[in-house]
């Protein structure tokens, strides 16, 4: 679906900002780009749909580069970007009914897709008094509407409340489920996680570790066990690792004499792994 090879690019009269990046995406993957503000995630997106257009090295997107495409590209592809370039004098209806007909194939019907998303009661509203997260979800469902094969979210569920991110969420998944593939950018490790197939860490426009965010996780230092016990009428608290917690004395005895009260293991999450690997933070 997706190979890149030895990118590099840089906005004007800037020093180059990616360099020499490659990595490759396969139909049906659900692919994130996870990075911290100015990591390069809204860059790399705008690469691979065809606005940015002024690179180095190969970009082939559906099987040819990226460079060379003409409309015909714009029919197989949806893209949510990061700020929803809506009308805001259309209505939310409008501003669909004008981007069909900037299509040949047919598309979906609308408005089951906008009921889904919470706007049934307001399509035919100025998109000028929509909430910011009202552009966002009327931006997402016009990135599915002429069923593309292959879909970009720049930051889907920023700043929506949780019950609408979870529906963009199941969407999301949907796509997969129907063979479409998704470049997913974002700086939230719980939906790269539990989105992505595969996630690439991204900072300084370089992609510092690419794979499944579960394997990603496993490779992390040990998960570590926290466990309280009775002492003389006091609670105490004990820590250790997991693979070592039968070779922790303290622990083993106060689990025979039955005085633990509590235990709690904490895995890595993902952001963990990030800030091992690229030194760090999402956010
Ligand atoms: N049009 C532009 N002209 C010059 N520099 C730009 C332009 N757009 C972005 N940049 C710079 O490129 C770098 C990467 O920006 P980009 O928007 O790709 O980051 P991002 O990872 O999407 O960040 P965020 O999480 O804040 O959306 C930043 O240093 C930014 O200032
Ligand atoms: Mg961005």
């Amino acid at each position: 679906m997706i190979e890149v090879k030895n990118l590099e690019f840089s906005y004007k009269s800037q020093k180059s900002f990616i360099e020499d990046l490659s990595f490759n995406v396969s139909q049906g993957e659900i692919f994130g780009f996870l990075g911290p503000s100015g990591a390069g995630k809204s860059t790399l997106q705008k690469i691979l749909c065809g606005i940015l257009r002024e690179y180095q090295g190969s970009v082939k997107v559906l099987g040819s580069e990226v460079k060379d495409r003409g409309k015909e590209f714009y029919e197989e592809i949806g893209v949510d970007f990061e700020f929803p370039n809506l009308y805001g004098k259309f209505s939310g209806i409008d501003n669909l009914k004008y981007f069909a007909s900037l299509y040949d194939r047919p598309l979906l019907d609308p408005m089951p897709l906008l009921e889904r998303v919470g706007l049934g009661e307001y399509g035919n509203k100025k998109v000028s008094e929509y909430s910011k997260g009202m552009k966002m979800r009327l931006a997402f469902v016009r990135s599915i509407l002429h069923e593309p094969k292959l879909l970009f979210l720049d930051e889907p569920t920023s700043g929506l409340d949780p019950s609408y991110a979870r529906i963009l969420k199941e969407m999301i998944l949907e796509q997969k489920k129907m063979g479409r593939t998704v470049i997913l950018t974002t700086h939230n490790m719980h939906d790269a996680d539990e989105l992505c197939d595969r996630v690439a860490f991204i900072v300084d426009g370089e992609i510092k570790a690419v794979g499944e965010p579960a394997l990603l996780k496993s490779s992390k230092e040990a998960v570590e066990v926290r466990y309280s016990y009775v002492q003389s009428e006091e609670i105490k608290q004990g820590k250790a690792s997991l693979a070592e917690l039968y070779n922790d004395k303290r622990f083993m005895k106060e689990l025979q004499e039955g005085k633990l009260r509590s235990i709690h293991s904490k895995e890595p999450t993902l952001e963990d792994v990030f800030m091992e690997v690229t030194g760090r933070r999402l956010i």
